[in-house]
């Protein structure tokens, strides 16, 4: 039967099998049945109540329920009701007044042994709620140890709610596993101290198998998810490494062409983390621009080293080809959408604008300019100033800063420039870890 039926069905039956019993429908036979329990006592009644001293009411209850329960267990539908009580003064454990011989049959039990299995062979419980809009079950599983305390949630719940509903997974003797439904209702006799659940059992052993096996193939395929993603972060992170490397490499190659030193991509590099840092840039875009700023001057790699390592002043031909590294720097690192190039080849265009408009290739101004290019373009000056060459020797850090402020809202961005300055023991900090013996300290 398919789940969703057989939940309907299951449904339909416990509210009829819930229904008060109006004595006037019923046949007289009947009514005499439930002041006189002897009937019960024909068959296999395992119970305590109608043999105990209980009350009047309560045992009224039981029987008609035994009666009503018994006739439905004749008929051809699939319920299987049982009756379950417990005291609530005592350990609270349950035992059964009445189990559906269909119910007995499926266990391969005694009536007297019903609440046994039910104590110690379900291995699983979990809520079982059909949705019939997309044709799923969702269930939320317990283990084993946590079963206990569930029983007696589900009991107090019970009582309070007036209903249980649940799905048991029972492991029988000869290890068949079945699954078991629950619907029930919960009536509370406080003369008595006793509760009874008046429920129905459903056989969803079908269902539920598919269920299971529905959800391991869902944890299969979340498994090899995860192991995909695992891999992907792995690949990713071996890509972002080599991409790394290859851009140090070719920018270590531009700059022995440049006659400059790796010192100065690294020094360059720092400087321009701080601002980025105080400009207040996330770790990874601050990642990226630390590490994309070394590919500024990878430009030069196609200029002359005859121009780039002439020691006197460069006539104005010259200086025309130096200008065009920016542009050649762009062009080597375009064609990629990492983002690690995509900004590499952003600075190597935009470093040599200026705040003003009077920078190159394009002339850009204010914001015009990429925030990386106008970072980049403060910290290579900079340390240009603070850095030996074949034709000058290196400023002090204060007479460089002093040069730096001086461009402020003309060659550079006035508000990176006042970051900048504020950050001078940082600065100093760089500039004493990349010393060179023969460049000067601090201010
Ligand atoms: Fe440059
Ligand atoms: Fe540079």
């Amino acid at each position: 039967m398919d789940a969703n039926i057989a939940i309907l069905y299951l449904k339909s039956l416990y509210q009829r099998l819930m229904a008060p019993i109006k004595y006037g429908v019923m046949h007289m036979r009947q009514i005499t049945k439930l002041h006189d329990f002897n009937w019960v006592f024909d068959q296999d009644y395992c119970g305590r109540i109608l043999k105990g001293d209980f009350s009047d009411k309560l045992k009224r209850r039981v029987a008609e329920c035994i009666l009503l329960f018994r006739n439905f267990n004749a008929t051809a539908n699939p319920s299987l009701p049982y009756i379950s009580a417990w005291h609530e003064d005592s350990d609270k454990s349950i035992w059964y007044e009445f189990a559906a011989s269909k119910l007995l049959d499926l266990l391969k039990c005694q009536s007297c042994e019903v609440s046994e299995i039910f104590r110690d062979s379900i291995i699983k419980w979990c809520s079982y709620d059909y949705e019939a809009n997309n044709d799923t079950v969702s269930q939320k599983m317990l283990c084993r140890t946590a079963l206990t305390g569930m029983r007696k949630k589900l009991r107090d719940d019970g009582k309070l709610s007036g209903n249980v509903e649940a799905v048991y997974k029972i492991a029988l003797q000869d290890n068949k596993i079945i699954w078991l439904k629950d619907m029930a209702s919960v009536e509370s006799f406080q003369d008595d101290r006793i509760c009874l659940s008046l429920g129905a059992l459903m056989d969803v052993t079908k269902e539920m198998e598919k269920e299971e096996q529905r959800q391991a193939e869902e944890e299969e395929l979340r498994g090899k998810h995860a192991a995909l993603e695992k891999e992907l972060e792995k690949q990713s992170k071996k890509l972002w490494k080599t991409q790394i490397e290859m851009i140090y490499r070719l920018a270590q190659a531009a700059g022995y062409h440049d006659n400059s030193t790796g010192l100065h991509i690294t020094k360059m590099s720092h400087y321009c983390d701080i601002l980025s840092e105080a400009v207040g840039l996330n770790n990874e875009e601050r990642e990226l621009l630390f590490h994309a700023t070394s590919m500024h001057d990878v430009g030069k790699i196609a200029i002359a080293e005859a121009i780039l390592q002439k020691p006197g002043k460069l006539d104005e031909h010259e200086f025309e080809l130096i200008k065009t590294h920016s542009v050649i720097g762009a062009k080597l690192l375009s064609g990629n959408d990492s983002p690690l190039l995509e900004m590499a080849q952003s600075i190597a265009l935009n470093h040599h604008e200026r705040w003003d408009g009077a920078g190159y290739p394009n002339g850009l101004c204010g914001d015009e300019i990429p925030l990386s290019g106008r970072i980049a373009a403060i910290c290579d000056v900079f340390d240009a100033l603070t850095s030996e060459r074949p034709y000058k020797k290196a400023w002090r850090i204060n007479d460089a800063l002093s040069e730096v402020k001086k461009g402020r809202g003309t060659k550079f961005d006035p508000e990176l420039v006042d970051l900048f300055l504020s950050r001078k023991s940082h600065i100093a900090d760089i500039k004493r870890r990349f010393q060179v013996d023969h460049e000067q300290g601090c201010a």
